[in-house]
């Protein structure tokens, strides 16, 4: 009941509803209403009640429950069903396990994760209400091989995404999303497949939104949106990724298009046109980065002055100097 109330005052997008509109959409007395709005009051929501007009909700508390989510997002795909956590382990290993029985699209969010996980095994540190920890379900018709470029769909989407909130940052390919040379955002995909068929890919999206304080490990080359400058709601940033990860997906998708994606890597790619290391296995090697393929390989040149060209997932980027 509290969510359908709370429903009801979303859609109204900040005007008013009356106790008795409510009372007779649900079948419940005004005073039970009124009890409702008290505890949805409770859960961080500033709501203005005004004797003959009703309610109306001023502000929505900074978490990203689905019903905060939904309201905000205009997507046809993604987040139409939402599972939301308080805390969790990690919010891909939870998309992995109830991958096969949900609808492509749907969306994990945690406030907190307690065993975020990174690439190459390490660790991702997701404080509560910190960041943005998601992961996105898909089941793209595509072949397992194909899969690694829709890392490259979260990144851009990421870029993009801050771009219209006004925060410039730049991709270091394929993985993480950088501001002024340090790390902001990381993606880890991964896939549930056969030899020549996906059942499922999970993209983990992690960002971190509000963060001052990293742990040592990881504080020369990690910062926030917040340690950068800008105040801004975690809503407002998943709003937009998600946005933009829909449409960048299903041009994609649907018609095998990939020349925007592949030309916002390029515009904010932080490697091109440097020297980085790149490491596979036990090798590494110093090369210059020149471009990126229309399929979004990442185009080198080697140690012995001959191009290559590098598949994303294969292996993986550090910088010249520093982080980038
Ligand atoms: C990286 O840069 O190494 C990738 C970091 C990915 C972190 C996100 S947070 C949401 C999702 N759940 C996880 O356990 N990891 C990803």
């Amino acid at each position: 009941m509290r969510e359908k109330i709370l429903n009801i005052l979303l859609d109204k997008n900040k005007e008013f509803v009356s106790g008795e509109e409510i009372s007779e959409k649900l079948g419940i007395t005004r005073t039970a209403v009124w009890k409702h709005i008290k505890n949805i009051k409770k859960q961080g929501y500033e709501i203005e009640s005004v004797t003959k007009k009703g309610y109306k909700i001023v502000k929505c508390p900074d978490l990203l429950t689905p019903e905060i989510v939904k309201y905000n997002l205009s997507t046809s795909l993604l987040g139409k069903e939402i599972v939301y956590f308080d805390s969790i382990g990690s919010t891909n290993d939870y998309a992995k396990e109830i991958a096969k029985d949900v609808k492509e699209g749907t969306i994990i969010i945690a406030e907190e994760q307690v065993k975020g996980r990174g690439r190459m095994g390490k660790y991702w540190h997701s404080i509560k209400g910190d960041g943005i920890w998601v992961s996105i379900i898909l089941k793209p018709d595509i072949y397992p091989y194909e899969a690694s470029f829709i890392t490259q769909i979260a990144g851009a989407s990421i870029v993009k995404g801050l771009k219209k909130l006004g925060v410039d940052s730049l991709i270091k390919w394929p993985n993480d999303i950088i501001i002024n040379n340090k790390k902001v955002s990381g993606i880890l995909t991964e896939l549930g497949a056969e030899i020549d068929r996906i059942n499922y890919v999970v993209v983990g999206i992690g960002m971190n939104v509000k963060t001052i304080d990293f742990p040592e490990n990881v504080k020369s080359m990690a910062t926030s949106i917040r340690k950068e400058g800008y105040n801004l709601e975690r809503i407002d940033i998943l709003k937009e990724i998600l946005e933009e990860f829909e449409r960048l997906y299903s041009n994609y998708i649907e018609n095998k298009d990939k020349t925007e994606c592949i030309e916002i890597c390029k515009q904010n790619s932080a490697i091109i046109g440097k020297y980085v290391y790149v490491l596979k296995g036990d090798e590494k090697r110093k090369v210059k980065c020149i471009d990126i393929t229309e399929n979004g390989n990442l185009v080198i040149i080697n140690d012995n002055n001959v191009k290559e060209e590098l598949i994303s997932g294969e292996v993986s980027i550090r910088g010249d100097k520093n982080y980038v």
